[in-house]
């Protein structure tokens, strides 16, 4: 007999019962800019305003606006260890990845000296790297690179053992590429960093919005990501073991608790955004079929359910659009070309400004811009002698209009 989990599970992503929980979709907007940031369905909203017009005070036990604040981030931190399978007492909220990565990288640099290492790839968005390089440079620490190989658009991991040596402290490498979305092997890079004692920090920000993430099964000690990525309001959150983070002593004030892991999260906390941020699980567990009201229950499979129906649903869009681009070659290049990546394509052209390009996909409501999305490291190493490209990353929402009218917009500007 199947069990009610099964019973609830779709097959199939009902994709326009889910558009239908987006409001802002109604602006006729096909939006190509989910690794930008996604949209915001009702319920997010909606569990925003409910917390911060509710009653809300500061956390406490006293009365209900106490209790609203404690609830909030007790919820928050359950549904962050659920989406990352992680414990809630490593669940740190932060204002965005950038904020949490700057904050332990200063955090970790207090127990690290000059001659020690720490490794960084040419895959990363940049804030998986200035940080990094940032305090290498103020302790004397040496830098070593993973390289980006643009043939694979994997990084090089024949060179995994030179690059990662005794000395190494820590290893941060991104889940997932922002700009050509290919996914390194992180359970091998996080095997390597192990056997040497140092630390592996992953960006989850671009893998997150993609794929189920389990943090100990990809060798992630420290993992942020960004719920503005995956429906959620504009926040970040950083999940790590609590022993991890009882050994790390940020600055803090006086007054406030050193607890683990309030420790990390300075000043009073947002408890409607947090509430936001909440709901977005719920909603994404609630695609594989649960009303919203009961994704709670069994959260964690639903997630799984759900994440497998959203990248099958992205990955029939991405081939569409890959076997357009492929027969605009020689127009222009596609970068995203790794076995293991996500849905977003990355693309230069060979005559087009790639900012004349995103004009005009945008005169027809087609949002896929032009730039180089902070990748730094990856569009140099890229070698592609163009100054940007164009990225067009999926969504859960996208639909087969979108990508009609994207593949449209693009053979009019290319024509
Ligand atoms: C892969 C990746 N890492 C980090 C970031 C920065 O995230 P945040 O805006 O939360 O600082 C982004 C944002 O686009 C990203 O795509």
């Amino acid at each position: 007999m199947l069990g009610s989990m099964e019973q609830a599970t779709a097959t199939a992503l009902d994709v326009e019962a889910l558009r239908a929980r987006f409001p802002s979709l109604a602006s006729g907007i096909a939006h190509f800019d989910g690794p930008g940031g996604t949209q915001t369905p009702a319920e997010v909203g909606e569990a925003i305003a409910r917390t911060l017009t509710g009653p809300l005070s500061n956390r406490g036990s006293s009365v209900a606006s106490e209790r609203n604040a404690d609830a909030a981030v007790a919820a928050f931190r359950a549904a962050y260890a659920d989406l990352l399978r992680a414990d809630p007492r490593g669940i740190v909220y932060g204002r965005s990845a950038t904020q949490l990565t700057y904050d332990v990288s200063r955090a970790l640099a207090k127990q690290w000296a000059a001659g020690d290492e720490l490794v960084v790839t040419q895959l990363d968005h940049d804030a998986n790297v200035r940080p990094w390089l940032q305090v290498a440079e103020r302790v004397g620490m040496t830098v070593r690179w993973l390289r980006l190989d643009p043939a694979t658009g994997q990084l090089r991991l024949d060179e995994l053992d030179e690059v990662v040596t005794e000395r190494t402290r820590l290893v941060a490498v991104t889940g997932a590429s922002n700009l050509i979305g290919s996914k390194p092997d992180l359970p091998r890079i996080a095997a390597r960093a192990h056997e040497v004692g140092a630390l592996v920090h992953v960006d989850g920000v671009h893998l997150a919005a993609h794929d189920a993430i389990d943090v100990a099964a990809l060798g992630a000690d420290l993992f942020v990501c960004s719920p503005y990525k995956f429906f959620g309001p504009h926040c970040a959150v950083l999940a790590a073991s609590p022993e991890l983070l009882e050994s790390l002593h940020p600055d803090k004030l006086l007054p406030s608790t050193d607890a683990v892991p309030e420790r990390f999260e300075l000043g009073t906390l947002p408890y409607e955004l947090m509430a936001g941020a909440t709901a977005a699980v719920d909603v994404i567990a609630s695609i594989a079929g649960a009303p919203v009201e009961d994704a709670q229950r069994d959260r964690r499979e639903r997630l799984v359910a759900a994440n497998a129906l959203v990248e099958h649903h992205e990955r029939r869009l991405r081939e569409r659009i890959e076997v357009h681009l492929r027969a605009l070659e020689g127009r222009l290049t596609l970068h995203s070309v790794a076995e293991e990546r996500t849905s977003t394509l990355f693309v230069t052209f060979r005559d087009r400004d790639p900012f004349a390009v995103a004009r005009a996909l945008a005169a027809r409501d087609v949002l896929a811009p032009a730039g180089t999305f902070y990748a730094h490291e990856p569009f140099l190493a890229l070698g592609t002698g163009a100054e940007a490209g164009l990225r067009m990353g999926l969504a859960p929402y996208n639909d087969d209009t979108d990508v009609d009218r994207l593949l449209e917009g693009l053979d009019a500007a290319l024509a």
